[in-house]
């Protein structure tokens, strides 16, 4: 989730670079660099931390020059340092790369260029990139790119420089979003819209395997086998704010979109080729370490911890292992149990939370091994730590967490996946088909995606009513307190979650005629026992909205509305019935007018106890 930036013109280029990475500064902030051409050099500049420091660095000396690229980071590969910043160069100096994405092949690729005689500075995924096209380099610089994207896989949106050609930029995009804006003798590539919104309105949006070869006076679309493409001129016409919500009104409707992407990124390089089991070598323990813990703990606060929770319910389900699940200001004051044979895990999007890093500093005084779930590299949880699985969601800007959750829900899956290898609990033939299932999931949670106009007319409807009531059983209680949480953060509604077979011990007496109760009822287990518990509340005039599989037919004899998801095993379904809830919470808060990017009291990222 980095942000790209490129010029060729006849300006300096670093006046736009540095105005181009502050408007995608909320794409990655820990750490920028830029480069520029001048007079048969190009000179780098990169400095850890926020833009700010960037700026400092050259201001006395301000990089000359009319071609040249720049990056804001989000770290993936490598920790937020000067020397893992971008842009990336090639052992000669000769060509410049940026990079936004993940290079799932660069390990081997590195090895191979390394035993060529390459010599490497960082630890990025990137920085293979441009060695592997000075290996390729033939004299044509527009071929050797082709060479290069032939050979690496992943995600990527790129930009390539070179001393050699400083008449042209070329970029290339999969995966990863990348525009060119069209100017009068100059030209400008971003990754996205807000940094060339000032410039021009005029761009192309690349498509995936497409290619811009960008001329101060011409841009050529081409695909990956350098065959030119007619491309339409696509004139912007939003705001610079929309612009940066990717057209979107609210970072939080934009980050529920990004999920089938965060989703994806985050199995990426985490699944066997043949779909037989999970990879986590990134993980610095053996097979033997991680199998030999008796219990675990899953310590965190709020959407985290509700991710906790379908976590403890997948490593006990999956792997046959004791989890207990706490919030984490309680966890830190409770002495809690745990020892040099309990494995403590600690989640949090931003890596900063108080409660949780006071809490994983307690489970380190007492002996317990720790991991961080998190989506933040080099977070205070993330060097806390003793081993880090990061989730792929890029970052998140929206105070409600959303796309962080999901990415934790996969996260967790594949632990317990792991885990469950390790202890011999699950039958070869049922990983695979979770497996398969798994790799389903971003194109189901896509579909969940396309159709809100009957979430927006429940928001409008109901979106008036005091209370709201969440029901479910299992692993759909886990997801009703989730779906309450979100209610109660952006629309400000009082939104209750509750085990459906724990209603008639007192919740059910407040459920009178009117009363809004969404109900999950996907869990096939307890299916039976959701429909009474349905029925119980429809018997006092409850209105419900069901929330089931497709192919349930059931339901709606019982349900007032029914919102169906995609047909998946009841593990993974969480992933989806979270989804119309979010939805659901955010029409609501619009119907409300609320703020839903900033709810009142709220703070994305708490610091103090
Ligand atoms: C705050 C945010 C929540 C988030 C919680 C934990 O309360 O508003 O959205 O779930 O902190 O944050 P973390 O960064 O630790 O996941």
């Amino acid at each position: 989730m980095c942000g790209i930036v490129g010029y060729i013109g006849e300006k300096p280029a670093s006046p736009f670079l540095i105005e181009g990475l502050t408007k995608l500064e909320y794409r990655g902030y820990d750490s920028a660099g830029i480069a520029v051409y001048n007079d048969g050099n190009i000179r780098i500049e990169k400095s850890v931390g926020r833009l700010s420091s960037l700026v400092e660095k050259i201001d006395g000396e301000p990089l000359k020059g009319c071609l040249g690229i720049g990056h804001t980071r989000w770290a993936t590969h490598g920790r937020p340092s000067d020397l893992n910043a971008h842009p990336h160069t090639d052992c000669s100096g000769d060509f410049v790369v940026v990079h936004n994405g993940i290079i799932e092949n660069y390990l081997s690729l590195k090895e191979e260029l390394i035993e060529k005689g390459h010599q490497f500075h960082s630890e990025t995924d990137t920085e293979v990139v441009a060695h592997l096209l000075e290996d390729v380099y033939d004299g044509d610089f527009e071929e050797a790119v082709y060479s290069v994207l032939s050979r690496i896989e992943g995600s990527y949106s790129l930009v390539f420089m070179s001393k050699k050609h400083p008449d042209v930029l070329i970029c290339a995009k999969k995966e990863n979003p990348l525009v060119v804006g069209l100017g009068d003798g100059e030209n400008f590539i971003a990754s996205d819209i807000p940094a060339i919104i000032n410039k021009t309105r005029r761009t192309f949006i690349l498509g995936d395997g497409e290619i811009a070869i960008v001329k101060r006076d011409s841009v050529a679309i081409k695909n990956r086998r350098g065959v030119p493409i007619e491309k339409k001129v696509f004139t912007v016409n939003w705001n610079a704010e929309a612009a940066e919500k990717g057209g979107y009104e609210h970072f939080m409707l934009k980050e529920i979109h990004e999920q089938p992407k965060a989703v994806k990124d985050t199995m990426r390089e985490r699944i066997k080729k043949d779909g037989s089991g999970v990879l986590l070598g990134e993980l610095g323990w053996t097979s033997k370490f991680l199998g030999s813990f008796n219990k675990v703990y899953i310590v965190a606060c709020g959407t985290a911890y509700h991710a906790g929770l379908v976590g403890k319910f997948y490593i006990e389900k999956l792997a046959r292992i004791l989890v207990e699940v706490d919030v984490a200001s309680e966890f830190r004051y409770r002495n809690p149990i745990v020892d040099k044979n309990t494995l403590v895990i600690v989640v949090s999007q931003s890596g900063e939370t108080s409660d949780t890093l006071a809490a994983l500093k307690e489970s380190k005084r007492l002996g317990a091994k720790t991991l961080a779930l998190t989506n933040v590299v080099g977070s205070s949880i993330a060097r806390e730590a003793d081993q880090v699985l990061y989730t792929w969601a890029g970052p998140e800007i929206a105070v409600a967490s959303t796309k962080a959750y999901t990415t934790q829900l996969i996260l967790f899956f594949m632990l317990a996946l792991y885990m469950a290898e390790i202890k011999n609990t699950l039958q070869p033939a049922r990983v695979k088909e979770l497996i398969s299932l798994l790799k389903k999931v971003p194109a189901q949670i896509s579909e969940t995606l396309t159709d809100v106009e009957p979430i927006k007319t429940f928001a409008k409807r109901y979106g008036f009513n005091e209370d709201v009531f969440y029901i479910g059983r299992s692993l759909d209680y886990d997801v009703a307190l989730e779906g309450s949480l979100k209610l109660k953060e952006v629309s400000y509604i009082h939104a209750e979650a509750y085990a459906s077979g724990e209603l008639k011990h007192g919740t059910l007496a407040l459920i009178v005629e009117g009363v809004p109760v969404i109900a999950l009822a996907t869990q096939k287990s307890v299916y039976e026992k959701t429909l009474s518990n349905i029925k119980e509340v429809k018997a006092r005039d409850a209105v419900v909205i069901g929330i089931a599989a497709e192919g349930d037919e059931e339901l709606s004899k019982y349900a007032d509305h029914v919102i169906h998801v995609p047909e998946t095993d009841e593990l993974l379904i969480p992933l989806l019935t979270v989804v119309p809830l979010q939805l659901l919470a955010y029409y609501a808060a619009i119907t409300r007018g609320c703020d839903v990017d900033k709810p009142r009291n709220l703070a994305k990222s708490v610091t103090v106890e």
